[in-house]
């Protein structure tokens, strides 16, 4: 185990954004970082991240680790002298028997089953945001497909109108930067303390104020489901139910967005593979596999040590941050043969959803959003060719994905 996290801190740098894979195969290659004297631990082998993943020695409650940490990453940017935050601690950041109980209360909306259902209505929010463009003339692949698609559905599952979106763009974006190891970075890369306070905050008196009128008329949705739950007892308390709407919420701003981005930007790179997407539809499940691992749009998962463990030469220690590089892992070539190489023909064991009790609850949502926007784009946009590459990329390390993706194409076709 090397002592030097500058390698580490490179990914960081803006500069890299668009493409980070080099310096995490050299992290990969160094094997496991400790970073400085600190109790903070840099995993980057496949091995090592599925094992720590699956071990019930760490877990995510950020209290037990020995560097000084927020119950939340936003707990720690907001520093001891920033304005008073409001308590938005989503079971993401909860063990046993806390998470399972919260965890519980919404899984049976994400199931495969319940997802499966939602595939007409995915298919119409796409053909809209196509013929739209069409309408319009011209199609940036985030703005106009990416970016409505998960944002749409999420507030529909939600109870949340559209009409307020653009506000929930604003709290969201600047919350997931919180997400990034930015603690330990340079500070003209980190985002202001202040306005993440200010943005945790507006996002938890938004969902304080939306739950006043959805009690009051209840409606076919998460959150009056909640809400239900929250007033026949003991099952949440109000902070617990607006953590995890605004958990649901940034989850389906900030993930399947860059999926679909990332998908999307691999076909363009790689022409012969959409030609495949436009005349097999049925490949656009293991182009999304692939994406998942080739590009993840979840690039790190964080795990506090609560006993000692051995990971082959490894040893943790109670109190260690552990932060598994994905990204890094999902390049490993002992289980990802020639792994640079976009294949979506490729046995694919990654980790992009996590794994153990953690797991993405929103795997299947995510798999099928990207499955139909990436299909209905092959089908429909015909001749598409990217205008810049690399695209440019939003700051964000962690949630990594482009701002922008401008395309020129011959014509959008329309819907059957
Ligand atoms: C491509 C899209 C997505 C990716 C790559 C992704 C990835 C992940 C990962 C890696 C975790 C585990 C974090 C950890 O172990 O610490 C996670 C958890 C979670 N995801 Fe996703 N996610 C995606 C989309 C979604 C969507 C669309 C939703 C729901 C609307 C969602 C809801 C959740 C929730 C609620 C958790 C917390 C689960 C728990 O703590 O038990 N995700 N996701």
């Amino acid at each position: 185990m090397t002592t030097t996290g500058g390698t580490f801190a490179r990914l960081l740098d803006p500069a890299v954004r668009a493409d980070p894979y080099p310096v995490f195969e050299q992290i990969r290659r160094n094997g496991a970082v400790r970073i400085g004297e600190a109790p903070v631990v840099v995993l980057a082998g496949y091995a090592e991240c599925a094992a720590l993943l699956r071990d019930p020695g760490a877990g995510v409650e950020r209290r037990h680790a020995t560097i000084p940490m927020g119950a939340t990453p936003t707990h720690d940017l907001a520093g001891p002298h920033a304005i008073e935050l409001r308590d938005t601690v989503s079971f993401l950041f909860r063990d046993p028997p806390d998470h399972t109980r919260l965890r519980r209360l919404v899984s049976k909306a994400f199931t495969p089953s319940v997802i499966r259902r939602l595939g007409p209505r995915i298919t119409a929010i796409v053909d809209a945001a196509l013929d739209r463009a069409a309408a319009r003339g011209g199609f940036d692949l985030v703005a106009d497909l990416a970016y409505p698609l998960p944002v749409t559905v999420i507030c529909e599952l939600l109870g949340v109108p559209l009409s307020d979106e653009p506000r929930l763009r604003a709290w969201s974006s600047l919350l997931a930067r919180s997400l990034d190891p930015v603690s330990s970075s340079a500070p003209e890369f980190r985002p202001d303390a202040e306005e993440l306070v200010r943005a945790n905050n507006e996002l938890y008196d938004y969902f304080d104020e939306l739950t006043s009128t959805r009690r009051a008329a209840p409606g076919d949705d998460l959150l009056s489901g909640l809400i239900a739950a929250e007033d026949s007892g003991d099952l949440l308390t109000h902070n617990e139910l607006i953590a995890t709407c605004g958990l649901l919420l940034m989850a389906g701003h900030e993930t399947t967005v860059n999926l679909i981005a990332n998908g999307g930007l691999a076909l363009l790179r790689h022409p012969e593979h959409l030609e495949t997407l436009r005349t097999e539809p049925h490949f656009g499940a293991q182009v999304v596999e692939e994406t998942l691992r080739y590009d993840p749009p979840v690039q790190l998962i964080p795990r506090i040590v609560y006993q000692d463990i051995r990971i082959g030469e490894l040893e943790l220690r109670p109190g260690d941050l552990a932060i598994m590089l994905l990204a890094a892992a999902h390049r490993d070539p002992s289980v990802f043969p020639q792994p640079a190489r976009f294949d979506p023909y490729r046995e694919n064991k990654h980790l992009a959803f996590g794994l153990g009790p953690h797991f993405c609850l929103g795997a299947s949502l995510a798999r099928l959003e990207a499955d139909i926007a990436l299909t209905r784009f092959a089908q429909r946009v015909i001749g598409p060719r990217l205008t810049c590459d690399p695209p440019e990329y939003r700051a964000h390390v962690n949630l990594r994905g482009p701002a922008a993706m401008p395309l020129a194409y011959t014509k959008i076709l329309p819907a059957e």
